[in-house]
């Protein structure tokens, strides 16, 4: 007997690409939905009615009027990071120097690893994130850490160890040999074992050598199924410090271009100031952005152009990310909303579905997962959330005014927050309950 459930709800799942078709036509919504799950994997989706008449005499979890969504999926996060959080008063290569770098010294100690990957891990789950893909510290343990927290509830999760071998304190340095070294080790003790897949993670080209960027661009072409992960052009001094680090490269990209790092599987966080060039060369190249909205305000980095990045017929691979610590949220909602809020200063409006499907098929499409995550399918695995569309009565009262489940997004987005997740569920287990 396989191991069956049926959550009942109301349900949504994408079947197009919101920026595509027009955003009512991209989902597939039941207002009295149901979705069927057998040993981990969502074996059926549809109108309640149908999917309890096929099922048989199968335990049902009946979830009312709250929402059964596929989990977030937060495409750029630094679980290290954790604990600075909410650090005060600078722009990026400040707060690098300031907060950052001194945080992430602490990870060479594996109880600490331990200890923040679990307040991590939690709290995703608090906030209805079920996959991300994770920077370690350069410390290897970061990641085993990581990967054994993560492994313990079943979750698939990517993450990598950060290479830097200069303009970084000593403690937090390796070298192009080490980089390669321990990357290998970590792809072979964790890529693809569990749900756990490896990130080849270079910070950023400020902080690694050529000799090193080279070594892991070869690392890469050995292990192609990885991903790989850094930041670019996120800030205009460090765009700045770049151009005269590599004078020979044409842009920014141009750096990892030229050491093979670009290409499907290649996830950049920021890409605030991008040149043309730079643009055309991630729609070639199949590479993607992770656009991490409260960061960019919070530290003052820009406002990210997702009408021009995602326009036209081969758009920019783009999904969201918390970008925690720079982030200034756990919460997908407040994630969402601050897309929205820079989205208003750029003269667009971002469609609320827009909005949900970057936080769930677009960020899956980033880490090449969407096939497996980020949508209610058949044949997906089971990784759900569970949202209570009145979790409050200030957004009670405003729903009762509501006309469309694009609308209720939308108030959810602007107005919700971690109570509104009322379960949060991965490979169809339940990782997280709202307490009552
Ligand atoms: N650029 C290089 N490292 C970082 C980091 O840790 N956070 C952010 N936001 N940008 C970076
Ligand atoms: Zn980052």
């Amino acid at each position: 007997m396989p191991d069956a459930r049926i959550l009942k709800g109301q349900t949504l799942s994408f079947r197009d690409d919101p920026f595509r078709v027009a955003p009512a036509e991209s989902i597939v919504h039941e207002s009295h939905g149901a979705v069927r799950i057998e040993d981990g994997r969502i074996a059926a989706v549809g109108p309640a009615d149908r999917i309890l008449a096929e099922a048989g005499d199968i335990a049902v979890e009946d979830h009312g009027r709250s929402l059964i969504m596929a989990g977030f999926v937060d495409c750029h996060v630094h679980y290290p990071q954790t604990p600075i959080i909410a650090s005060y008063g600078a722009q990026l290569l400040d707060w690098l120097n300031t907060y950052t770098f001194p945080a992430e010294a602490r990870f060479a100690d594996p109880a600490v690893c331990r200890a923040v990957a679990e307040t991590f891990l939690d709290e995703i789950l608090r906030n209805g994130i079920t996959s991300a893909a994770v920077y370690g510290t350069v410390h290897p343990q970061s990641v085993d850490g990581f990967f054994e927290a993560a492994a313990a509830r079943g979750l698939r999760m990517a993450a990598g160890k950060v290479c830097m071998d200069r303009h970084a304190p000593d403690e937090l340095t390796d070298d192009a040999t080490r980089a390669y070294d321990e990357s290998k080790a970590l792809i072979e003790r964790w890529h693809g074992r569990d749900r756990s897949g490896y990130i080849l993670t270079p910070r950023f080209a400020p902080t690694s050598t050529a000799d090193q960027l080279a070594a892991l661009g070869a690392l890469w072409r050995e292990f192609p199924d990885v991903l790989m992960q850094t930041h670019l052009s996120e800030n205009r001094d460090e765009i700045a410090w770049v151009k005269r680090l590599f004078p020979q490269a044409r842009d920014y990209l141009g750096v990892y271009e030229a050491f093979g790092l670009i290409g499907p599987g290649a996830i950049f966080g920021h890409g605030i100031w991008l040149e043309e060039r730079e643009r055309a060369l991630l729609r070639e190249r199949g590479a993607a952005l992770a656009h991490c909205p409260t960061s960019n305000l919070f530290i003052g980095s820009g406002l990210f152009d997702m009408a021009g990045l995602r326009a036209g017929a081969a758009p920019v691979c783009v999904g969201l990310g918390t970008d925690v610590g720079g982030g200034s949220s756990f919460s997908m909602f407040a994630t969402m909303k601050a897309a929205y809020e820079i989205a208003q200063l750029g003269g667009y409006s971002l469609h609320p579905i827009a909005a949900y499907w970057l936080a769930t098929v677009g960020s899956a499409r980033t880490m090449r997962l969407d096939d497996r995550i980020g949508n209610l399918a058949p044949g997906y695995e089971a990784d759900l959330v569970v949202i209570d569309l009145t979790s409050r009565p200030v957004i009670e009262q405003r729903m009762r005014t509501v006309e469309d489940i694009g609308e209720a997004l939308f108030v959810q987005l602007i107005l919700a927050d971690d109570r509104a997740i009322a379960a949060t569920y991965s490979g169809g287990r339940k990782v997280h309950e709202r307490a009552v």
